[in-house]
């Protein structure tokens, strides 16, 4: 029996079995089966969620990128690694193969090297859905440098608060970026951004939209150029397993974001075990995420997970809604689509459309269909079971998080039973719990807690870059021993597991997560504005919207109140990017306040979602009075 692949039920819950019981042993076999090491680990795990420290293959050298790369060239070196569609139709699509990619990695390395990067320097990502985004990525692994991916759809602030936490020493863009029908000034937001960031020497300009934009003298460098000098040889840096691959922020309940920090050898095994299993991928697969690679989806499920794997993995550059909404469907249809990942978000927009959209295409190549992101409602759920998977593929709702570096519970499609809204079962080597508020464990099935994970997998972050303390703090402290999700979850009368949602001050709107702090932070700096506080509430396409609930300073001047919710929309689009923008803006008297000062968002939750019948005890409160007064002119 192979370690590496599960191919039916009973063999799942064997391995799962082996992986609980032998963890090292487990993960021993998987990594020696599969990948290329320059030297082996000393020892598989050492750990103590006290500290917390995390280390997995110890001692062992390898380099990511020869696993993805470098061992494909003599099996499937002429197979495409990545398929790029552009963001126009009428554009032709890229096949990059595996011999085409090794030598644009290798040419970028040489460039990134030629300006001074060396192992350990950080590189700031900011590109669109282009190869160059995938091959920088890989470029910094080749060398030891440590990417950090920022989604192109940030602002320029944004950008510039990632560049100095991490004090990057570069900045990789493009002249603009495609979305749709628009074109956006990457290079401007830059510029801007990097007014303020005093570590970055170089930034390099990839050639996307062909527009005049303005270089900085001994700065910034057109990409093309370079790379046509630059050698196609560059050896592999030879890292450490626990040697840092890649920071990626997320956000977190207070205002910075949260630099997580992945490290090498564990990262490359868990994320490529699960690609394997999750998508049971074969050979002449052809592999689609529509996610971007600046979110952790991208990194694991576009890149690492399927490249190690030898897949070919699809880069898709636009939006499904251009030219019109079936865009997705002519692209399965187009490139005969085998694994389709996406966001609840996105199926729910396409499914208010007309379904000849999705009617006028061939889909019969589809094999296994999956989500991410958020939990996915039920109707979500069957209309693309019925109209997409025509009930033929297996969804696997797939549950995880950027700390959590890879997929944890999921389906095993032609393994696991599915159930609608259902993550299902924990992919082997995943120990998850459900504890009460008390920090008690639960036990038994059909019982919810809040979501915990007892014993470490090899993909787990390692760190916030910068702040050991707060990593510790965020996910070690709440429970003993554990590692702390964030998330509730309810565990069913067969153990299956459904996610319920966020237990703290994160919301996830369109499957972007999205933390309150920062977005208050950006609206109390509205010289209008005295305080704020920010809530979901449920929104039939994005999941969760945003509700704000603004109290103005008392000045004695009337403004219009349309134009302070633009004004203060605006500011939040330029702190964080249009992706915070609130649905509704409430200018309330106050805010319901416990008596040691903290907001009640519960009730604010309430009230936002119009389901006000039963608000708890209120009489707790500072300021009882002001509840009334917000429900009176709730929106
Ligand atoms: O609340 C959970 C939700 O997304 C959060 C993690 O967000 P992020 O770090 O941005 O990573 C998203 C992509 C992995 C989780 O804490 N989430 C993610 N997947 C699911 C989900 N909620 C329900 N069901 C899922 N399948």
């Amino acid at each position: 029996m192979s370690n590496y692949h599960i191919k039916h039920l009973e063999e799942y819950f064997q391995v799962y079995r082996k992986s609980v019981r032998y963890p090292e042993v487990f993960w021993e076999e998987v990594a020696e089966e599969h990948f290329l090491w320059r030297k082996k680990w000393d020892k598989v795990l050492e750990w103590d969620f006290t500290k917390p420290e995390i280390k997995w293959f110890q001692g062992a050298k390898l380099n990511i990128t020869e696993n993805c790369l470098d061992k494909h060239l003599y099996v499937r070196g002429d197979k495409t690694a990545i398929l790029f569609e552009p963001n126009n139709p009428n554009e032709e699509a890229q096949h990059i193969t595996y011999k085409q990619l090794h030598e644009k990695v290798c040419k970028f390395a040489n460039v990134l090297k030629s300006k001074g990067i060396q192992k350990g320097d950080r590189v700031i990502i900011y590109l669109p859905m282009i190869p160059e985004l995938a091959v920088s990525v890989l470029a910094c692994a080749r060398i030891g440098a440590i990417h950090s991916v920022v989604f192109a759809g940030f602002s320029s602030t944004a950008l510039s608060t990632r560049v100095n936490d991490c004090q990057a020493k570069m900045v990789i863009t493009s002249d603009g970026s495609y979305r749709g029908a628009k074109t956006i000034d990457l290079k401007g937001i830059v510029d801007e951004g990097l007014e303020d960031c005093p570590t970055v020497e170089n930034v390099l300009v990839a050639k996307r939209i062909n527009t005049n934009i303005e270089m900085k003298s001994g700065r910034d460098y057109w990409l093309q150029p370079l790379l046509d000098e630059a050698s196609a040889e560059c050896n592999p840096e030879i890292m450490d397993a626990e040697d840092p691959l890649f920071i990626l922020y997320t956000s977190g309940s207070t205002g910075r974001p949260k630099g997580m920090l992945h490290t090498t050898g564990g990262y490359m095994v868990y994320t490529a075990y699960t690609f394997k299993n999750v998508f049971q991928y074969k050979e002449n697969d052809i592999y689609w995420c529509t996610a971007d690679i600046g979110w952790i989806t991208g990194h694991s499920y576009i890149v690492y997970g399927p490249l190690a794997n030898g897949a070919t993995t699809v880069m898709f550059e636009g939006v499904p809604s251009y030219p019109d909404y079936g865009r997705f469907w002519d692209i399965v249809e187009k490139h005969k689509i085998t694994q389709f990942y996406t966001a609840p978000t996105a199926i729910r927009a396409l499914a208010k459309e007309n379904l000849d959209f999705v009617n006028k295409y061939e889909l019969s190549s589809l094999r296994v269909l999956g989500t991410v992101g958020e939990p996915i409602n039920e109707e979500a759920w069957h209309w693309y079971n019925d109209n997409i998977g025509d009930k033929k593929c297996p969804i696997v709702d797939t549950w995880w998080q950027t700390e959590t570096g890879g997929i944890l519970i999921s389906p095993v499609p032609f393994s696991t039973p599915t159930k609608p809204t259902y993550a299902t079962l924990p992919l082997p080597g995943i120990q998850p719990t459900l504890m009460d508020e008390n920090g008690k464990e639960i036990k038994g099935n059909s019982v919810e807690g809040r979501l915990c994970i007892k014993f470490p997998w090899p993909s787990i972050a390692r760190t916030i870059w910068g702040d050991h303390e707060r990593y510790k703090n965020t996910y070690f402290s709440a429970f003993d021993n554990k590692y702390f999700t964030g998330d509730g979850a309810l565990r069913d009368e067969v153990g299956y597991y459904r996610i319920t949602g966020r237990v703290d001050d994160v919301i996830i709107v369109s499957g972007h997560n999205l933390g309150t702090a920062p977005i208050e932070d950006s609206i109390n700096e509205h010289p209008a504005v005295a305080e704020s506080a920010i809530v979901g509430f449920p929104h039939d396409v994005k999941g969760n919207a945003l509700y704000g609930y603004v109290i103005l300073k008392e000045t004695g001047e009337v403004r219009d109140r349309d134009n302070l919710r633009k004004e203060i929309n605006q500011l939040i689009t330029d702190h964080i990017g249009p992706i915070a923008k609130l649905n509704k803006i409430q200018f309330v008297p106050g805010l319901p306040k416990t008596r040691s000062g903290k907001i009640m968002r519960r009730i604010l939750r309430k009230i936002a979602s119009k389901d006000t019948s039963n608000l708890g005890d209120t009489s707790t409160l500072l300021n009882p009075e002001v509840v009334e007064l917000i429900m009176k002119e709730a929106l």
